[in-house]
This record gives structure tokens, C-alpha cells and sequence, in this order.
């Protein structure tokens, strides 16, 4: 299959400019709210984010369970509009920063145009590829993500390159789709399956490997849950929502 990379920045970038979405990770026909509530989300961080910034792209909510503490640098993988960054950027305070880093230009700018709207000064957004980070070795001490490695082609990648923007002892919170059984072949050569977040999620037991080989130590899943928003009945059952914590 080719590199699906043009085609999740082209709907990502329709998908900023809309300010909803309508996929499997986001639920067709359920509102974006409704979709982070789902997800894991709180009523009070739903109220009381950026207006505009819950789009229903997450599949979890990393940040609930990372432990950030004040002071720390965390890094976001696939940041979209920031939902997660903005979360973040309250724990870590003024003497703390959150950097977000995606591939879809629209998507960094509108997080960038909401943190300069909403005052949030502790916060940056880059342009770039989780698989190639621009970041600095051992330079943040928590890395999140939402529902974003299961579109990289190149997963070994993203967590090797996790692995080397922690500074040692760091650790990784990760919201993520993984599958369980046999997916239908037409999924994984699918674009549009791809960008929903179902076409490139891999087996549960080969995604902790991978994060395992990159060398992280104390790989635990620390929820698991079916994953059935818009997801399309050849896959019911199939796909679960995980959070995986580790060190390095
Ligand atoms: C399903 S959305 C999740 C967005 C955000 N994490 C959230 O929970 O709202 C996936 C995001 O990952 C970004 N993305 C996909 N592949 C990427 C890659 N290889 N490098 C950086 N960002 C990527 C997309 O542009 C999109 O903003």
C-alpha cells in the first residue's frame, strides 16, 4: 500500500476547516462533545476548554492518567486543534511547557490561533512528522498521544523517536485504537479506512512489542475498552481503545 500520509493530511485539513469530522474515531452523526464524553473526557474539561476545539478526533484522554506534574515538558504526538495540549498546559503550570507537534498544517494552525485567543502562553505548536520529531534529544519528560500512531505506516519509528526526545526516566501516555482478530483484508489497503483510524491499527500484542523493541521498560496497558463509535459492523468487536503507559 502507498504511504497514506497525502491523504490524512488532505481530510485533516478538511477536517480543521470544518470543525467536525465524520469517522469511525470521531463518530458520524454524534456530536463532537458527545464523542469526548465518551472517550474518556470530563463534563467540567469539556466546559471549560478553547471554544472550537473539540472536533471528537481523541479516542481517549491521555492526560487524565500521565501524572503531569508543574514544571514538566510534555510533547504531544498528532496534536490536532490542542485539545490535549490545553489539558496538559494546566498542569504544568507557568514553569512547565506542552509542545504539540502534527503533520496537518491547518490543524497546527488553528491550535496555534486558539492558544493565542485563549492565553495560553506555556504552550507551542509544530509542523512536522512523529515519525522524524522536531524536538531534541532527552528534552521532555512525558510524551501523550491521541489516537494518532495507529495512522503511521511506520509505528517502530514513532516509538523509537519517542524514546529519544524522553530524557531518562521519562515515560509515555498513549491513547491509541489496536485491534483484536482477524481484520478484513479491504481495511488495511483502504485510504479512507486508514485516515478513520481502523486501516492502519495493528494487533494489541504486536503494538506493545513495538513499544517494548524501542526499548521502553514497564510497558502496561492501564485501560482497555471495546471501541464501537461509527464503527462499521465487519469490525464490531475488533477494535478497543487502549492507554499504555512505559518508561524509559
Ligand atoms: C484522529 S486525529 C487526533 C488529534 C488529537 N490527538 C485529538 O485527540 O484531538 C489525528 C491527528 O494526527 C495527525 N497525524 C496523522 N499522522 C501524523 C504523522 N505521521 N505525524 C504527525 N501528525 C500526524 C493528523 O493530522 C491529525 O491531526
Amino acid at each position: 500500500m502507498q504511504d497514506p500520509k497525502d491523504f490524512i493530511k488532505k481530510r485533516y485539513g478538511e477536517i480543521a476547516k470544518d470543525g467536525t469530522s465524520c469517522c469511525p474515531s470521531c463518530g458520524c452523526g454524534v456530536e463532537p462533545k458527545d464523542v469526548a464524553l465518551q472517550v474518556g473526557y470530563t463534563d467540567n474539561e469539556v466546559n471549560n476548554l478553547p471554544e472550537g476545539v473539540i472536533m471528537g478526533l481523541g479516542c481517549g484522554n491521555p492526560v487524565a492518567l500521565s501524572r503531569i506534574k508543574e514544571g514538566e515538558t510534555v510533547l504531544d504526538l498528532g496534536s490536532g486543534s490542542g485539545v490535549d495540549v490545553f489539558l496538559a498546559a494546566k498542569k504544568v503550570g507557568p514553569s512547565g511547557r506542552v509542545i504539540g507537534v502534527d503533520i496537518t498544517e491547518e490543524m497546527v494552525n488553528k491550535a496555534k490561533a486558539l492558544a493565542s485567543k485563549y492565553g495560553y502562553n506555556n504552550v507551542e505548536f509544530q509542523l512536522g512528522e512523529i515519525e522524524e520529531l522536531p524536538i531534541g534529544n532527552e528534552s521532555v519528560d512525558v510524551v501523550i498521544s491521541n489516537c494518532v500512531i495507529n495512522l503511521s505506516p511506520d509505528k517502530e519509528r514513532v516509538f523509537r523517536e519517542a524514546y529519544r526526545v524522553l530524557k531518562p526516566g521519562g515515560r509515555i501516555m498513549i491513547s491509541d485504537l489496536v485491534t483484536q482478530g482477524n481484520i478484513p483484508e479491504e481495511f488495511r489497503k483502504s485510504f479512507e479506512a486508514w485516515v478513520n483510524c481502523v486501516g492502519g491499527a495493528i494487533d494489541k500484542k504486536e503494538y506493545l512489542e513495538i513499544i517494548r523493541k524501542a526499548g521502553f521498560k514497564n510497558v502496561k496497558i492501564v485501560s482497555e475498552k471495546p471501541y464501537n463509535i461509527g464503527i462499521s459492523k465487519e469490525l464490531a468487536g475488533k477494535i478497543l481503545s487502549i492507554m499504555v503507559e512505559a518508561y524509559k
